[in-house]
C-alpha cells in the first residue's frame, strides 16, 4: 500500500466512523468495524471479556519489549452542526471529540507496523478503548488484563488549536484530575417574613460558594494550579418561602495528587464550618474521576525524536484542565500522551467541531514511528514478562 493509498483508506475509515457515532459502552458496530479492518490485514485480535472495544497485537520477528498504543472509540450525545457531507447519521450523537480520528490513525499505525512485522524488535499491542467520555473505559481495559506484560504506552488526542504538522509533547502533568462534588445544605425553612424562626440554607449556600473560592486563592500555592467551579445551584420554589435545602454541584480540577487531596480536605472543612456558623447541615458527596495525566519524561523524549524524524514540529503545549482517562494507564506503567495538531475552528465537544483530515496520515505515521522507536529503546520492566 502506498502512502497515498493508505491516506485515502484512513480518510474513508474515519468518515465511516464519523457517520456512525456510538456513545460510551454502546460501541457495538464500531467494535465490529474495527475488528474487520484489522482482520483485513491479518492482525491478531486478543481475547476480551468486554462487550465493546478491540484489542489486538503484532508480535515482531525479534525479541524485545511490549508496548501499547491506545485510541478511544466513543462519541458524544451532541447534535452535529458541521454541515459536512459525511456528518453523523445518528440523531443526537456525534464524534465531537475526534475519537473517529484517533481510531483511524491507530488503524493506520497498525497497518504500517504489520508491513514491517519481521523487523520489529518486540510486540506492539493496540488498545481500541471504549467509554473514554464516561471516564470508565480505561479502568475496565486494565481490569480485563489488556495492560499485562506491557512496558510502556502511548496515545494521542487531536488538538484543534494546534496547526496540522505540529505535535504537543510535555514532560509531567498534561491534563487534569477531574473530581465532581454535590453538597446538600439542609436548613429549616419557613415564612420569608419570619427568617428568625428558621435557618436559611440559601444564605448559608451563598457564603459557602464564596468561601470555596478561597481554596484556590488562599490554600493552594500560587505555583500550583487548581480549579473549583460551582456550576449548579438548586433550591427554593417561591418568593415568599425560605426553602428547606439547597443543592450545589460542580467540579474540581488539579494537576498534582497532593494538591488534589488538599483541595478535597479543605472543601470538606469549609463546608462543615460554614454550615455550623449558619446553623445548617451540609452533606458533601465526592465523585473521584480520572487522576492527573502525567507523562513520563523518558518515553516522551523517545516520541519527540520519533516526531522530529517525520519533520513534525514539536511544541511544548499548554496544559489542559480537561480530563482524559488515559491517565489510569499512566498510573500503572510509564508512557506519554500527545496533543496532535488538527486545525479546528471549534474546541472539543462543540456541535461544529471538525478536524483537518490532512493530519490523519501524519498521526498514523507518528504512532507508527513512535511505536518502532519505543521497541528499540524501552527497557523490559523488571518482573514483567514481555
Ligand atoms: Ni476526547
Amino acid at each position: 500500500m502506498t502512502k497515498q493509498e493508505l491516506e485515502k483508506r484512513l480518510i474513508e475509515i474515519r468518515r465511516h466512523l464519523h457517520q456512525h457515532p456510538e456513545l460510551s459502552k454502546e460501541e457495538f458496530e464500531t467494535t465490529k468495524s474495527i475488528t474487520g479492518w484489522l482482520l483485513e490485514k491479518d492482525i491478531e485480535i486478543r481475547q476480551t471479556s468486554l462487550p465493546t472495544g478491540v484489542f489486538a497485537e503484532i508480535k515482531g520477528g525479534k525479541p524485545g519489549p511490549t508496548i501499547a498504543i491506545r485510541a478511544d472509540i466513543d462519541a458524544l450525545p451532541i447534535q452535529e452542526q458541521t454541515g459536512l457531507p459525511f456528518a453523523s447519521l445518528a440523531e443526537g450523537k456525534m464524534h465531537a471529540c475526534g475519537h473517529d480520528f484517533h481510531t483511524a490513525a491507530l488503524i493506520g499505525a497498525a497497518y504500517l507496523l504489520k508491513e514491517e512485522e519481521e523487523q520489529l524488535t518486540g510486540t506492539v499491542r493496540f488498545l481500541f478503548q471504549p467509554a473514554e467520555e464516561s471516564g470508565a473505559g480505561a479502568e475496565k481495559v486494565i481490569n480485563d488484563g489488556q495492560l499485562e506484560g506491557v512496558d510502556a504506552i502511548i496515545g494521542l488526542h487531536n488538538k484543534p488549536d494546534l496547526p496540522v504538522g505540529t505535535v504537543g509533547l510535555k514532560d509531567g502533568p498534561l491534563m487534569a484530575a477531574v473530581d465532581r462534588f454535590k453538597v446538600v445544605v439542609k436548613g429549616v425553612g419557613g415564612h420569608a417574613g419570619l427568617p428568625q424562626k428558621g435557618h436559611d440554607p440559601i444564605a448559608a449556600a451563598a457564603q459557602l460558594v464564596t468561601a470555596l473560592q478561597t481554596i484556590v486563592s488562599r490554600d493552594t500555592s500560587p505555583l500550583e494550579n487548581a480549579v473549583v467551579s460551582v456550576t449548579k445551584i438548586t433550591g427554593g420554589n417561591s418568593w415568599n418561602i425560605i426553602p428547606e435545602d439547597v443543592t450545589l454541584e460542580g467540579t474540581v480540577r488539579t494537576f498534582d495528587s497532593a494538591v488534589r487531596q488538599h483541595v478535597k480536605e479543605r472543601f470538606y472543612q469549609i463546608s462543615e464550618y460554614i454550615s455550623q456558623a449558619f446553623q445548617v447541615e451540609s452533606a458533601v458527596k465526592w465523585y473521584a474521576g480520572p487522576p492527573p495525566l502525567v507523562n513520563d519524561p523518558v518515553i516522551t523524549d523517545i516520541t519527540r525524536a520519533a516526531a522530529r524524524s517525520l519533520r513534525l514540529t514539536v511544541v511544548n503545549p499548554e496544559r489542559s484542565t480537561a480530563g482524559e482517562d488515559f491517565s489510569y494507564f499512566l498510573h500503572q506503567i510509564p508512557g506519554s500522551f500527545a496533543f496532535f495538531g488538527t486545525n479546528g475552528a471549534e474546541d472539543w465537544h462543540h456541535p461544529s467541531f471538525t478536524v483537518d483530515e490532512t493530519a490523519l496520515i501524519k498521526a498514523a505515521y507518528y504512532l507508527f514511528n513512535s511505536g518502532k522507536e519505543l521497541l528499540k529503546h524501552v527497557q523490559v520492566r523488571e518482573g514483567v514478562l514481555g
